[in-house]
């Protein structure tokens, strides 16, 4: 473990009061989700992983939703957001006493990294040790971000807001992550002195630095990568910020040993979990909880949630796993098929244009083209019991409750509504009947009457 870990407390404050205007919604901004998680979740995460004593959460009144999506962690409610250095006050009390570096983070910052925030750590605790250590990034936009204003000595010297930037410090490039790395002893002393007199009207946290400096503290910056640093303001940020993750999942799943023949277009959720040698083809989407086991091959335009795939399964093209899914080993789920709160057993197959909703299918069982568990009545869910190496022809309608004994056969379009037993053969299509002849009789009687016709007009 570094040593700076051991040597000094952390404690940790995050900023989610805010309300977000700009996203156009009734969920609270933090609780927008990237890959499948609200974002503020991805950030208590990262900072989990520093081991901070205490982590802080700055919400506001009608934000229950928050705090219960933050919990265990304590919340405190900044009643009125009148700007970042606000609500960094609110967390005082909740601080009381602490010594050590406070890290402050933006929730709608949620993609900073362990590694970068351990370099402003670092920072802190090295060289001049300054009282202040921003992460700056440099965004190929600056735009609406605050500007790193440094002295001739390449220390920081203030942080100018967008709106109340000079001409000359709208150029500057370096810009304000919001991530920002205190010693307690000055933090709340610090924001005391911070006014609102300034474009928006709001007690800005940025002003603590040129506070700092008139004080005749260090303030320094470490700067992090644009891509970690995206603050989600917008819909269009929190695309920005889902593609950045998206890359992370990528890279991790081949990082881990699975092949992705085209990862850009792979999505997954935050907690899909994939077994070593897995395959996935282009265009596969993971929703929540999707459990592939060593050796799948998932092939293109499948969409997996809730899911467990066993080991060398093959699932798709174009197949659909649903919540309670369970794949057994060497199984086969083919294209157009659905599988729903169902087992399906080692070695089965479900090859082509099948419904499975509530079912259980032994091993080595043969699931028929077109075949549909008809596991609703308009009122309530049955099961369908299809025995081990059991044969279910095309087309065929399992109305569940209903039970196919081991080793079965159902015959291709049939109807089946009683149990079946096992070893058995079931039928329930209509009686074959056949008119020789008839067909040729009946073109030839049909063509001669349209030529008839034909003659009259002309
Ligand atoms: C802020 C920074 C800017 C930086 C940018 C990075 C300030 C004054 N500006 O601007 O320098 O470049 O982030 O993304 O800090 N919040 C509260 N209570 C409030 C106001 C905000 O909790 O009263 C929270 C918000 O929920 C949000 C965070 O603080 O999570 C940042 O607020 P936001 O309004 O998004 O600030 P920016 O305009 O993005
Ligand atoms: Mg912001």
């Amino acid at each position: 473990m570094p040593k700076h870990k051991t040597e000094k407390k952390l404690a940790a404050i995050v900023l989610a009061a805010g309300l977000g205007t700009r996203m156009k919604s009734e969920r609270p901004k933090v609780l927008h989700a990237l890959a499948g998680k609200p974002m503020i979740a991805h950030l208590l995460d990262t900072v989990a992983e520093l081991k901070s004593a205490k982590t802080v959460c700055v919400i506001g009144s009608d934000m229950d939703a928050v705090a219960k999506a933050v919990s265990p962690h304590p919340v405190v409610i900044q009643k009125e957001q009148l700007g970042t250095g606000h609500a960094v006050l609110a967390a005082r009390a909740a601080l009381d006493g602490f010594e050590g570096d406070v890290l402050i983070l933006y929730g709608d910052t949620p993609l900073v990294t362990t590694g970068t925030l351990e370099k402003m750590l670092a920072a802190r605790r090295t060289g001049t040790a300054p009282a202040v250590v921003v992460l700056g990034f440099r965004p190929i936009e600056p735009a609406a971000y605050g500007r790193l204003v440094l002295g001739e000595d390449g220390a920081l010297d203030a942080i100018v807001e967008a709106e109340d930037a000079t001409a000359e410090q709208a150029r500057i490039e370096l810009c304000n992550s919001g991530v920002m790395l205190v010693d307690a002893k000055h933090l709340f002393a610090l924001l005391d002195g911070v006014g609102n007199a300034n474009a928006k009207g709001e007690y800005y946290l940025t002003d603590i630095v040129a506070l700092a400096r008139s004080k005749g503290l260090g303030c320094a910056v470490v700067e992090g990568a644009e891509s970690e640093l995206i603050g989600v303001n917008s819909r269009a940020d929190l695309a920005r910020a889902e593609k950045v993750l998206q890359d992370r999942l990528r890279s991790r799943a081949m990082e881990n040993g699975a092949t992705l023949t085209d990862p850009e277009s792979v999505f997954f959720n935050f907690d899909t979990q994939l077994g070593r040698d897995v395959t996935v083809g282009p265009n596969v989407v993971f929703g929540p909880g999707a459990v592939i086991g060593d050796g799948v091959e998932i092939c293109a335009f499948c969409h997996i949630e809730g899911a467990r795939v066993a080991e060398n399964a093959i699932i798709g093209p174009f197949a659909r796993l649903r919540p309670g899914a369970d794949v057994g080993v060497d199984a086969r789920v083919g294209n157009f098929c659905e599988v729903k709160n169902s087992t399906i057993g080692t070695g089965a197959k479900v090859n082509h244009l099948t419904y499975i909703g509530d079912a259980d299918i032994g091993a080595g069982a043969n699931i028929g083209a077109g075949t549909i568990t008809c596991n609703y009545d308009g009122f309530l869910k049955s099961r369908t019991e299809i025995g081990a190496d059991a044969f279910i022809g095309s087309n065929t309608a399992l109305v569940a409750p209903v039970t196919v004994g081991a080793g079965a056969i159902i015959g291709a379009g049939s109807v089946v509504a009683r149990d079946v037993d096992a070893d058995a053969l079931a039928l329930t299509r209509a009686e074959h009947k056949e008119f020789g002849g008839w067909a040729k009789r009946y073109r030839d009687r049909k063509r001669a009457e349209k030529a008839a016709k034909g003659k009259k007009k002309t």
